[in-house]
């Protein structure tokens, strides 16, 4: 029996609760009406999350069958706890690791804790845009050529905005060296069930994978799963693995995350096909009309692809900007006239996700408003650019992106992150931090890439970048009181 049914059965079979949780199932009050019933705690029959052999097992059998692994972790505290249990897991203190800056802040906190030194490779940037493209198997064999002691790959595959790796190219490499590679899929937890969609981590060799199931597939908000693949890779110890998901997960998961990622399994395997085929065909339609739009720019990653090289990106992600990338307010437009609220905006786009749980309708919805805005950006232009940039670009050239600037520059390292954080700091306002040394980690939020990591020189560029996002609204976390930023004392 899986873990769905179980609690079903359970709660159906009517025990009095003389235990936790204090709400003992009882609607009253409950802002979640009768669903408060399902939501229980590790009694008999219902399996332990640290230590599974019941229920929880089997339904983690079936997650490691659907993606074809080894093994497979529920998590409930998402990517994130997977992402800390995969390095930590996998690296010993002052062990040397690679990993792709435009990675989550999870890798580096990961790091920190285990105090590892790091080494970075960088992502080319798609220039206009600022978008970071994938990572090469030949710039990870060089780096590795170089630096044979790494024990550690770390990459994003994909990135938030959908652009995949090279990750068997990458995956050769790492085991050519000896080295494990841990790929952050926290977004590609759908990919592998349609040919429309990239392969997955999993089946391009990586060694331990992490998904989110809750960003990309039917599933509540902080499931993910961490899987061990054991094929043709380097041997991952599993129980080192497995031990630091019993450190940093709850000792009280919840029921309904875990119910709902062993649904989401379910899902897959009993419905994938007609959702992905349902899927397509909305997304098809929608890719068409967008296609035709004449200054936004909707279907833009086929040409992204092509100039940067980019063999995969996912279409789920729907990146839009302005044909000429001029910065426009397509974030709060949507918001406030059409009520569609985007994932997340740069200063030169707006990215959108759909999934095989969005409808015909919510597909009409979206592509309906992009054509309404299109017309209007092409009939009066200025109320659509940020006033801010305008300001301090007037010759209309609007700037180089932000992003750019951002994920583009390579601090300098003076000193591992670990260190840097340990040491005396103070605050300084934006203007004055040039050429300090960063005590904090500065990021964009959403996606939680650090652009700026403690231990980094802060150039000049950075320092103006960082105002800028500031300045265009953009939510830059680590600085305080929007304008200082901690750094050596
Ligand atoms: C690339 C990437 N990795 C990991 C995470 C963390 O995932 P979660 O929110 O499931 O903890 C995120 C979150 O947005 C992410 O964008």
């Amino acid at each position: 029996m899986r873990l769905c049914e179980a609690l079903k059965e359970h709660t159906a079979y009517g025990y009095y609760p003389a235990h936790m949780p204090g709400h003992k199932g009882n609607p009253e009050y409950s802002f979640l009406g009768d669903i408060i019933k399902y939501d229980i705690t590790e009694i008999d029959g219902l399996d332990n999350l640290h230590d599974a052999e019941g229920v929880i097992l089997e339904s983690e059998k079936h997650a490691a069958s659907l993606y074809g692994v080894k093994e497979s972790h529920f998590l409930v505290n998402g990517s994130t706890v997977g992402i800390l249990a995969a390095i930590l897991g996998v690296t010993v203190q002052g062990d040397k690791i690679l990993i792709g800056r435009n990675c989550h802040r999870s890798v580096y906190n990961a790091a920190e804790i285990n105090k590892l030194n790091v080494r970075y490779i960088y992502p080319r940037i798609m220039k206009d845009i600022g978008i970071c493209c994938g990572i090469r198997g030949e710039e990870v064999d060089e780096i590795l050529n170089d630096d044979p002691c790494i024990k550690a790959v770390i990459i994003t595959s994909p990135t938030y905005e959908g652009i995949s790796s090279d990750v068997s190219g990458i995956a050769e490499a790492a085991h050519k060296h000896g080295a494990v590679l841990i790929v952050d899929s926290a977004h590609g937890a759908h990919f592998g069930f349609h040919d429309r969609f990239p392969e997955s981590a999993a089946s391009q060799g990586a060694d331990i994978i992490i998904n989110s199931v809750h960003k990309t597939l039917p599933a509540p908000t902080q499931t993910a799963l961490l899987h061990i693949n054991d094929v043709n890779g380097v041997k991952v110890d599993k129980e080192r693995v497995r031990k630091q998901l019993r450190i940093y997960q709850s000792s009280s998961p919840s029921y309904l995350l875990m119910a709902g990622i062993d649904n989401c399994i379910r899902i897959m395997e009993e419905h994938g096909k007609e959702l992905f085929d349902r899927y397509l065909i909305n997304l098809t339609d929608f890719e068409k009309r967008a296609d035709k739009l004449k200054h936004l720019c909707v279907a833009g990653k086929r040409r992204f692809l092509e100039e940067y090289g980019i063999e995969d990106a996912d279409p789920c992600k729907i990146l839009i900007c302005h044909r000429q990338f001029n910065n426009i307010k397509l974030y709060d437009i949507l918001r406030s006239e059409y009520r569609i609220q985007p994932e997340m905006e740069a200063d030169k786009y707006c990215l959108l996700i759909m999934t095989v749980m969005d409808t015909e309708e919510g597909f009409n919805r979206v592509i309906n408003a992009l054509e309404c805005i299109d017309e209007l950006v092409g009939n009066d232009a200025t109320d659509f650019y940020c006033p801010e940039e305008q300001a301090e670009y007037g010759d209309g050239s609007y700037g180089r992106s932000i992003n750019d600037i951002l994920y583009g520059s390579r601090p300098v390292k003076i000193m591992d992150a670990y260190e840097a954080v340990e040491k005396k700091s103070e605050n300084v306002y934006l203007e004055d931090s040039v050429g300090r040394i960063s005590s904090s980690y500065i990021n964009l939020y959403p996606p939680g890439i650090p652009v700026l990591v403690p231990g980094e020189e802060i150039s000049r560029d950075m320092s103006e970048a960082i105002g800028r996002a500031l300045n265009r609204g953009l939510k830059v976390r680590g600085i305080t009181g929007n304008k200082e930023i901690k750094v050596h004392g």
